[in-house]
């Protein structure tokens, strides 16, 4: 019999360039906020850590991130594991501590997801992410960057259902306008249509101002059994839906580029868990890593019908007073996409807005049926995670 589990407290660095710290105080920032955020919790109860990374030993120096970590926030020996799935391995560090408490092996655990990509060059970085594809019949032969890939998905959805560049920056146009309020959003700054369309081209159609930025931040999460979140803390938020779902990591093997398979699976396994769909989000975090990506999200969690997607933010029904809103913490576009921390940062940003103290009141949601989603992809597609939340 699965136990019900939830999260009892939230904290997340900083996003941005943060040279000024090193994978440990980045993280330790985010784990500082989260103890502080959970009212009744010692830090000897936590019985295991979950740590989502990308990066580690590659993008920075640190190979063995996990049990660094426990070592730096003093937890040890509790045992920890490192959870990697790519651009969506926060989400799978949730996924896993989720496990532990609802099977009954834990009662209390936490979920990190951390990364420094700073401290490369670009270049290299592109190149580490590239490789987030196929090897072997992708990048070895054809070298494609992860702009590239998505820039498939975009031409693709350009010419199926009639979504133009404008529309990939009015996505972009939301999301600045909520990152710029987000104190701990890396590019804070509104920013307008032509701003967006007269920037540079990275993949065609894919400009500057559609693709996420290289960046820093961590997020830690703190979970708990039913019997111990009624301990922890007078506000639950409950994880009632989980999903996830994979697709062929050759781009060839797709049945479709106007949509990703994985992300549909996670979130059909996602809604059935929890008894809801899609009607009843108050609020959604979608994976934004390109703003085309944004639209095709709002599609393959069923907001709306394949090819309307575009409609949606044209009638910008996914603005904070509209009918489905998503991304009010800025996206990846905005806030960044450190990418094993993201996941874990939705999660953070969504139990905020569960609980109404998403600052300033601007960028919070009407909270009607007390519903949150997350998406979180990884790769272009390979895997992606889904969970719902409700308080
Ligand atoms: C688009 C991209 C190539 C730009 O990298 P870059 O040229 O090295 O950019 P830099 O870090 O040197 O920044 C140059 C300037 O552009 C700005 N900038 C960087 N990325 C930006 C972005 N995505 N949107 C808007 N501005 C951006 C920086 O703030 C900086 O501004 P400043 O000169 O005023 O300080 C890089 O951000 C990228 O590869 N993004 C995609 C990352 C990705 O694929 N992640 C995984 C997705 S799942």
């Amino acid at each position: 019999m699965s136990r019900k589990v939830a999260v009892v407290g939230a904290g997340q660095s900083e996003f941005g360039n943060r040279l000024d710290v090193d994978i440990k105080e980045l993280s330790a920032e985010s784990f500082v906020e989260a103890l502080e955020d959970t009212e009744n919790l010692e830090k000897k109860d936590i019985e295991f850590a979950s740590i989502g990374s990308v990066g580690a030993g590659l993008m920075f120096e640190e190979g063995l991130v996990a049990p660094l970590l426990c070592e730096y926030l003093g937890l040890n020996p509790i045992g920890t594991q490192r959870t990697e799935a790519a651009c969506a391995s926060g989400m799978s560090a949730v996924y896993l501590i989720y496990n532990m408490i609802a099977s009954g092996q834990i009662d209390i655990g936490l979920a990190m997801g951390t990364e420094k990509m700073t401290e490369i060059t670009t270049p290299l970085m592109m190149e580490f992410i590239g490789r987030a594809g196929s090897y072997f019949w992708e990048f070895e032969n054809f070298g494609p960057t992860f702009p590239g890939y998505y820039a498939i998905y975009a031409t693709a959805h350009m010419a199926k259902y009639g979504t133009t560049e404008e529309d990939f920056a009015r996505v972009a146009v939301k999301n600045h306008k909520y990152g710029a309020l987000n104190e701990k959003s890396y590019l804070r700054k509104e920013i307008d249509i032509e701003t967006a369309m007269n920037s540079d081209i990275i993949a065609w159609p894919l400009k500057l101002y559609y693709c996420c930025p290289i960046n820093d931040g961590a997020a830690s999460i703190i979970m708990a059994s039913e019997e111990k979140a009624k301990e922890l803390t007078d506000s639950p938020v409950w994880i009632t839906g989980l999903g996830s779902g994979t697709s062929p990591v050759n781009l060839a093997n797709r049945k479709s580029f106007t949509s990703i398979e994985s992300a549909r699976v996670a979130a059909e396994k996602a809604y059935d868990m929890a008894g809801v769909g899609p009607d009843d989000v108050d609020v959604a975090s979608v994976h934004d890593c390109f703003e085309s990506a944004e639209i095709m999200a709002y599609e393959d969690l069923g907001f709306c019908e394949n090819g309307e997607g575009k409609e949606l933010i044209r009638e910008k029904q996914t603005y904070a007073d509209g009918d489905i809103p998503v991304n009010l913490g800025g996206g990846l576009k905005s806030k960044g996409h450190p990418i094993g921390a993201t996941g874990a940062a939705m999660i953070y940003e969504l139990h905020k807005q569960l609980l109404e103290k998403a600052k300033p009141s601007d960028r919070q949601a009407s909270i009607d049926n007390g519903v949150a989603l997350a998406h979180n992809v990884g790769g272009t597609g390979h895997y992606t995670f889904v969970t719902i939340l409700e308080r």
